[in-house]
């Protein structure tokens, strides 16, 4: 069929099965796994938590996720078009891809400044200015970095021109060659790192953090944390992998490429907290979140230890890679919308994204320095952005995902899909995906928004 064939040589994508593991991979793997992940997990309950996340990830990331990537890869187009295309005519169901684009400039706006300080803290680690084992030192050195407007957003401007280098060379030159160089990189520096943090005195007390089961602490905040924290992982509920699966090959077997993703991905989470809690409780600090994790407590251990100065550019190091491949996926939602949908050329859509970018995403870099005091809803921009995304628009488009895939597009479609056309032969597994996607999912996840409204 030759009308196929010239749209396949047309649209660029993913060329190798591993190619698509390394991309969609990257774009699970990111920040949320170094710095949300280990902690919320050590500070709600360790193995119990874990158990929580585990039923999150099947019960809520593994439907939306394999219904995402199915049907960009059935429309093999943006998130807007694949939607529009996909549904009845007239049926507003495109508005999940609107939505994705807003929630990707929204995370992309704070993401990358938090990268901006991963980025500026690979050059600070190697010139050892971070050095230092005492906290008061490394806090006031992140302090001042994030109070000085010219460097957070020469930071961040330079992470956005170099996410937009990469995704100018394209899809699959672009996105699938560099993550497929990177991923097995951060595998191999978790490792060592991980290694590292256990062979040190006392590395014991910080697994015992991580892992160590108490229920008592599972309470239904813990719950519904676990399941926001499930969304923003798996890079899902705003068209990221919509536009993913679009690249997907036809023959890739979609449910178990997604099941390697999320084992990947979890793996990499608690490599993360194997490489960083031993080390902090070996040496004495006490366990943070978030930016003063990374960027002041894990300094300090690093130079309390021998050879901490390498091991820490090594960090770092991780942790831009880690970032790399998560922004790749965020800014390729709105990119591929403007090609597909207004026939923009893909280096116009790259710097048009990256100009809107630098101005709504300086919002949250002078968010420390000279909008300090603006706010809105009681939040600075860089909160703001964080809450609307992974508390608003991303579990209320996973619920709408669900409901387009169990109650319009329905099972037979999906079997066609999921199977390849018949190719392979899963029926009872498919009953039960469709089963969750049409009812469990959806109730589950309104739980998680309404109580992400504080209506419980
Ligand atoms: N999954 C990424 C992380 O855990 O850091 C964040 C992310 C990437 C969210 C891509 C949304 C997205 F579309």
């Amino acid at each position: 069929n030759t009308t196929t064939s010239s749209a396949k040589l047309a649209r660029d994508g993913f060329t190798s099965s591993f190619g698509v593991l390394a991309a969609t991979l990257g774009s699970a793997v990111g920040l949320g796994n170094i710095w949300k992940f280990p902690y919320l997990t050590g500070a709600n309950g360790g193995a119990s938590f874990l158990l929580v996340y585990l039923l999150a990830t099947l019960l809520v990331g593994l439907p939306v996720m394999i219904s995402e990537i199915m049907l960009g890869r059935a429309a093999k187009r943006d998130a807007v078009s694949s939607l529009k295309i996909l549904a009845p005519a007239g049926q507003p169901w495109w508005l999940i891809g609107a939505f994705g684009v807003l929630a990707a400039f929204l995370i992309m706006s704070f993401y990358s400044e938090v990268a901006a300080w991963v980025f500026a803290y690979v050059f600070k680690a190697m010139g050892g200015s971070i050095l230092s084992s005492d906290p008061a030192v490394t806090s006031a050195a992140f302090a001042a970095l994030v109070a000085d407007p010219v460097q957070s957003l020469l930071w961040q401007w330079g992470v956005l021109l170099f996410i937009g280098g990469i995704l100018l060379l394209g899809v699959s030159k672009g996105i699938e060659a560099v993550t497929k160089k990177l991923m097995p990189v951060l595998f191999l520096l978790l490792i060592v790192l991980g290694v590292r943090s256990l062979m040190l005195p006392g590395a014991a007390q910080g697994l015992s953090f991580l892992f160590t089961p108490d229920f008592s602490k599972i309470t239904a905040g813990v719950v519904l944390t676990a399941m926001g924290l499930a969304f923003f992982k798996l890079s899902i509920g705003m068209g990221t992998m919509i536009t993913y699966g679009s690249y997907f090959k036809d023959d890739q077997n979609i449910p178990l490429t997604t099941l390697r993703v999320m084992g990947a991905d979890l793996f990499v989470s608690m490599l993360a907290g194997i490489a960083i809690f031993p080390a902090v409780f070996s040496f004495g600090f006490e366990p943070a979140a978030g930016p003063s994790l990374v960027f002041i407590t894990i300094p300090a251990v690093f130079a309390s230890m021998p050879f901490g100065h390498v091991f820490m550019v090594l960090f770092f190091v991780l942790t831009a890679i880690a970032a790399t491949g998560a922004m790749l996926s965020i800014l390729e939602v709105p990119v591929s919308v403007m090609v597909g949908r207004f026939g923009v050329s893909r280096p116009r859509a790259v710097l048009f994204t990256l100009l809107l970018l630098a101005a709504i995403g300086s919002t949250c870099a002078l968010s420390g320095s000279l909008l300090a005091d603006f706010k809105l809803f009681g939040l600075n921009m860089f909160d703001l952005f964080d809450e609307v995304s992974s508390k608003l628009i991303m579990p209320a488009g996973g619920i709408a995902l669900c409901l387009f895939v169990g109650w319009v597009w329905g099972f037979d479609r999906m079997r066609d899909a999921l199977s390849n056309h018949g190719q392979l032969q899963n029926e009872g597994l498919l009953r039960a995906l469709f089963f969750v996607i049409r009812y469990v999912t959806p109730l589950l996840v309104l739980l998680v928004m309404l109580s992400g409204l504080g209506v419980f």
